[in-house]
């Protein structure tokens, strides 16, 4: 199949290529979109067939539903059942904008979106073309990262492209994402809200929204209660943390938070601990395994970037701005890949409101290797 990337500008959109794209979508094809998170790899979410195609294009596990884009806030109940009234509240504050919830789904919604569970995952994002779009093709839009499934989320039409080239008719090529990295997924059929994935929008802010409390999915937090000595890397003097949950039973709710994913082909290891030490113990791992022949590379904040000796070292962001950080780090990832960079050592982004989402996928792109110095 021959892909077309065709340009859009956000800020004055074509409507003939809308239209042309609402088309695709309506006839049950898969177009690839920029939201404002990540690029989403969409398709008519209550066509079943449409649905699967998005499985096939990715590579992705059934089991692993999708998110339904919608653009107008009544269509929630289109796909949702039952009682609305603590997504209506979130909605009023945070849509269009990227916040998931997770709500009794209905019987509309194909098994080939919901991946078989009885909830659904409904999102309104926040960006213009993928609200053009949603709107003119009259549909709701399933759409996970149009990545292949286990890379890095697609932050830019080429990283789209240079995994979806030739499986799906058309890309909306609407320059670099704002935000980088996926939409906060908050879980509305618990008892006690629950964020089955951190993001932009943090639990202070739904906390404010709703006014009552927010859990994170303990499976999450789990990672890094059993340690386990990691000596292929550090000569067993230092340790690695293990899967998240490992020896507490405990794992993700969110099915697709369960799988290593995010990650670069390379070997990725994150040290944390004082900076001057992360920095000697990066660089004394550096040329250990340069000795070894691997082409190693670093990822490092601007402050400390010029501390390391590497084949490659990439600047994350300054730590004052982790917005940035957030919005570079897939791109930073893929670009490791294309410099066939075997070994990735990176500095740890604990920072104050996004920090957990960016910590969060960095530790999923490493596979929970985490070196404390
Ligand atoms: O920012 C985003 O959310 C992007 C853009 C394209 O909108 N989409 C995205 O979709 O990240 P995806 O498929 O890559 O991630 C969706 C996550 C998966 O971890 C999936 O398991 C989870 O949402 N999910 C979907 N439906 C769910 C449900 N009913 N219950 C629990 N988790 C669900
Ligand atoms: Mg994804």
């Amino acid at each position: 199949m021959h892909t077309r990337r065709i340009p859009i500008d956000p800020a004055n959109i074509d409507r003939a290529v809308i239209k042309e794209a609402a088309a695709l979508i309506r006839a049950g094809e898969l177009v690839a979109f920029p939201t404002e998170t990540v690029y989403g790899l969409g398709a008519d979410a209550l066509n079943a067939s449409a649905a699967s195609k998005i499985y096939a294009a990715k590579g992705r596990p059934s089991d692993n539903p999708l998110i339904v884009h919608i653009s107008r806030f009544e269509d929630l109940c289109a796909v949702a059942s039952g009682e609305a009234a603590r997504a209506g509240r979130l909605a009023e504050v945070f849509w269009p904008g990227p916040l998931t919830v997770i709500v009794p789904g209905s019987d509309k919604v194909p098994r080939e979106t919901t991946g078989g569970l009885k909830t659904v995952a409904v999102r309104m994002p926040g960006h213009p073309v993928a609200l053009a779009l949603i709107e003119e093709s009259g549909c709701l839009i399933a759409a996970p990262s149009a990545n292949t499934s286990g890379r890095p989320s697609p932050t830019e039409a080429a990283h789209v492209a240079a995994d979806m080239d030739g499986r799906i008719p058309l890309i909306l090529d609407g320059g670099a994402v704002g935000i980088g990295i996926e939409s906060t997924i908050l879980d509305l059929t618990e008892e006690i809200p629950l964020i089955l994935r951190p993001g932009y929008i943090t639990k202070e802010m739904l906390e404010e929204a709703l006014r009552e409390e927010v859990r994170m999915d303990p499976g999450l937090c789990a990672a890094g209660d059993k340690k386990t000595t990691y000596s292929e890397c550090c000569g067993g003097s230092l340790h690695v943390s293990a899967a998240p949950g490992a020896g507490t039973g405990l794992r993700p709710k969110a099915p697709g938070m369960r799988y290593r994913h995010y990650a670069p082909r390379a070997e990725l290891i994150v040290l944390e601990g004082e900076p001057g030490r992360v920095a000697e113990e990066i660089n004394r791992l550096v040329r250990s395994r340069q000795a070894e022949g691997k082409r190693v590379g670093v990822i490092a904040a601007d402050e400390t970037r010029s501390c390391y000796r590497a084949d490659v070292v990439a600047g994350a962001g300054a730590r004052a701005q982790e917005e940035v950080i957030a919005r570079r780090l897939y791109g930073i990832l893929r670009e490791f890949d294309d410099l066939n960079v075997d070994v990735i050592y990176s500095e740890s982004f604990d920072t104050p409101r996004m920090g957990l989402a960016i910590m969060n996928r960095l530790l999923k792109a490493a596979g929970h290797r985490v070196v404390h110095v």
